[in-house]
């Protein structure tokens, strides 16, 4: 949580920072402003439900607030509102990991920064980094309705809070990310985490993925009838 200023110094003046925008409540995306506030005056943007959740952490996270009295420059955002600046970013209200998760989303380069609601494939605690916290409102139900959410943008280049850059395969990582949480609950030698993922792709109209979900399912069961079934409709859609 420190040398954050000097990181931003090797892209900008840090005192030319007008907004700090919180993805969630976690002290790890919360801990720097401190730090930001001794160069610059920024506003701060977040969703209300993580305002509440700030307050959670033990000390000294909520005294950041207080001891700096920042109060007047927070600013809440809800889904669907638009950052304006040179590029059109949209805010996208994304419960799941906790109840204020937020992305935000650049549709002129196809870009989704995640926070921690999506992580990269290669962070070796990707899956435990990004999975509900329950004390700051996370739930498993939210998480799977705000991936499936997700899927239906067109995410090229995803910006995840926790390791590397995905440049061009954004949509395949969020992909990954809803089937292993489908492989959580289901377990991982069943066909369902399969099915429940073809049917979430064939909603979306990603057909090709949908009969590629299915074929994984039956190699799971062999025998498997909703896999057979859903094939020989998406193929007969398909014609
Ligand atoms: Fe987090
Ligand atoms: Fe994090």
């Amino acid at each position: 949580m420190y040398g954050l200023v000097d990181e931003i110094q090797d892209l900008m003046d840090p005192q030319k920072i007008e907004r700090v925008i919180l993805t969630h409540s976690h002290f790890d995306h919360v801990g720097g402003l401190a730090e930001i506030f001794q160069v610059a005056s920024p506003d701060l943007y977040m969703h209300k439900v993580t305002r509440g959740y700030l307050d959670l952490h033990r000390p000294p996270f909520p005294e950041f607030f207080g001891a700096l009295q920042k109060e007047d420059k927070i600013k809440y955002f809800k889904d669907g509102d638009v950052l304006e600046g040179d590029y059109e970013i949209r805010v996208l209200y994304t419960p799941g990991h906790t109840a204020g998760d937020i992305c935000l989303y650049l549709p002129s380069a196809k870009a989704l920064a995640s926070g921690d609601f999506v992580l990269g494939a290669d962070h070796q605690y990707g899956l435990v980094l990004s999975k509900p916290d329950e004390v700051c409102g996370g739930r498993m139900k939210d998480r799977i309705e705000s991936l499936k959410r997700l899927l239906s943008l067109e995410v090229k280049t995803l910006l995840p809070g926790h390791g590397s850059p995905v440049i061009e395969n954004g949509y395949d990582q969020i992909k990954i990310q809803l089937l292993e949480t489908f492989r959580i609950e289901d377990g991982r030698d069943s066909e369902k985490p399969w099915l429940r993922m073809a049917k979430v792709l064939s909603d979306l109209g990603d057909t090709a993925g949908a009969i590629e979900c299915c074929k994984m399912a039956l190699k799971t069961n062999r025998d498997c009838p909703e896999a057979k079934d859903m094939i020989a409709r998406l193929d007969s859609e398909n014609v």
